[in-house]
């Protein structure tokens, strides 16, 4: 395994032509007919999660037979019995874990994009730090965005207490404030077990798709462990933002490439079934496709969950060339109109 120092070079080298060698790599499945949201018939765009308990799909599984008073059991006591039977019985390269990944609730930046319309927010607005009023540089939660976490919260309370739910062992989430701030108010004050408490490990690779908009610029380590200090630091988080760079945006093979890393680096290092990622909506579709989970995109403050099968297998990886962050284009002044089929900043007046 690549250790995070070693990854961050190997990541900002951004024009070196081979990525990873390491003797094994992890291949990723998606356990489907778990969830609604694996279907293909299901609509992302209408489905609410919190009103269909997850997305969790009624119906028995193989391992019900053996499910301790199966009758009196909840569907997901029955799953959590049922991913256990399938990890027992899994080869030694093998295994099974439920990922449950949460997109921040509205940040500043999200609603200011909807104020100016797409085109003047991509090529003008979003590369300033803020207007006279609202800072939009690694944003903060709205009120709507703190309002959506909190009935996340709630929504976490009802499924421990009547659907018995097994709540994630480990959380992780990206450093950008909103997400600090949505896992802070979406896993307070949750009846957990004290094995394991809601103690989040902060990693730079869950971050957003890195864009020249400065609320893809993360605030400094003092700064975040200030505002979030009962968070862990993973090992190799460095003060400064190693990422970010003015005008410049990551390519999304490289995003692909870097979520992937984060997923073997947090398997290969973590022993749970169980694991809160907290993210944004580009940053867990990157996640999704290297799982092999079809799209499903999540509103402000939504959640997934994601049965996967991760198997580890000996030799080299796909080779997968990284490419150097590309040059953006920007406008002096913003673009007036509000059509978003302007992204390439052609508009400009
Ligand atoms: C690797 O994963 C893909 C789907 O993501 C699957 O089709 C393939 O069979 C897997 N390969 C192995 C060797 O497990
Ligand atoms: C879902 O849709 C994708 C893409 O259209 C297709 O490749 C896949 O086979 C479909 N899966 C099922 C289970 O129908
Ligand atoms: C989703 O369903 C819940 C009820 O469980 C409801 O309170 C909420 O308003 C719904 N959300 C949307 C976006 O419709
Ligand atoms: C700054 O932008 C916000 C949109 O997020 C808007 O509501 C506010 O009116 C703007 N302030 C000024 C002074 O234009």
């Amino acid at each position: 395994m690549l250790g995070p120092s070693l990854l961050y070079g190997f990541l900002a080298a951004a024009s070196t032509a081979t990525a990873y060698s390491h003797s094994t790599h992890i291949n990723y499945t998606v356990v489907t007919g778990i969830f609604q949201q694996d279907d293909n018939a299901t609509n992302p765009s209408t489905f609410n999660f919190t009103a269909s308990n997850f997305g969790l799909i009624e119906r028995s599984y193989p391992s019900d037979s053996s499910c301790p008073d199966s009758k009196h059991s909840t569907q997901w006591q029955r799953l959590a019995h049922y991913i256990s039977t399938l990890n027992n019985k899994a080869k030694r390269n093998e295994r099974y874990a439920l990922f449950f990944m949460g997109r921040h609730g509205e940040g500043y930046h999200n609603a200011a994009e909807t104020y100016f319309g797409t085109p003047a927010w991509n090529c003008y607005w979003s590369e300033l730090n803020g207007n006279a009023t609202v800072t939009w540089a690694d944003a903060h939660l709205t009120e709507t965005g703190a309002a959506q976490a909190n009935s996340v919260n709630t929504f976490w309370k009802n499924l421990i207490k009547d659907e018995k739910i097994t709540p994630p062992e480990t959380y992780y989430t990206s450093p950008l404030y909103r997400c600090l701030d949505t896992a802070k108010l979406t896993f307070a004050g949750l009846d957990l077990p004290r094995k394991n408490p809601f103690v989040p490990t902060i990693k730079e690779l869950l971050r957003e798709g890195i864009s020249a908009h400065t609320c893809d610029r993360r605030s400094n380590k003092i700064y975040i462990h200030k505002n979030f200090p009962s968070f862990k630091f993973e090992k190799g988080f460095v003060e400064e933002d190693p990422f970010w760079t003015k005008l410049h945006a990551e390519p999304s093979a490289d995003q692909d490439i870097r979520s992937k890393a984060v997923l073997d680096d947090i398997l290969s290092n973590d022993a749970s079934t169980y694991m809160s990622i907290t993210s944004h909506s580009g940053e867990i579709a990157s996640l999704l496709r290297v799982l092999g989970h079809r799209v499903f995109s999540l509103s402000t403050g939504a959640a997934i969950p994601v049965l996967v099968k991760a198997t580890t297998l000996t030799g080299d990886g796909p080779a997968t060339p990284t490419l150097p962050y590309t040059p953006q284009s920007t406008c002096t002044a913003p673009p007036t109109i509000r059509d978003s089929s302007c992204n390439d900043c052609s508009c400009c007046l």
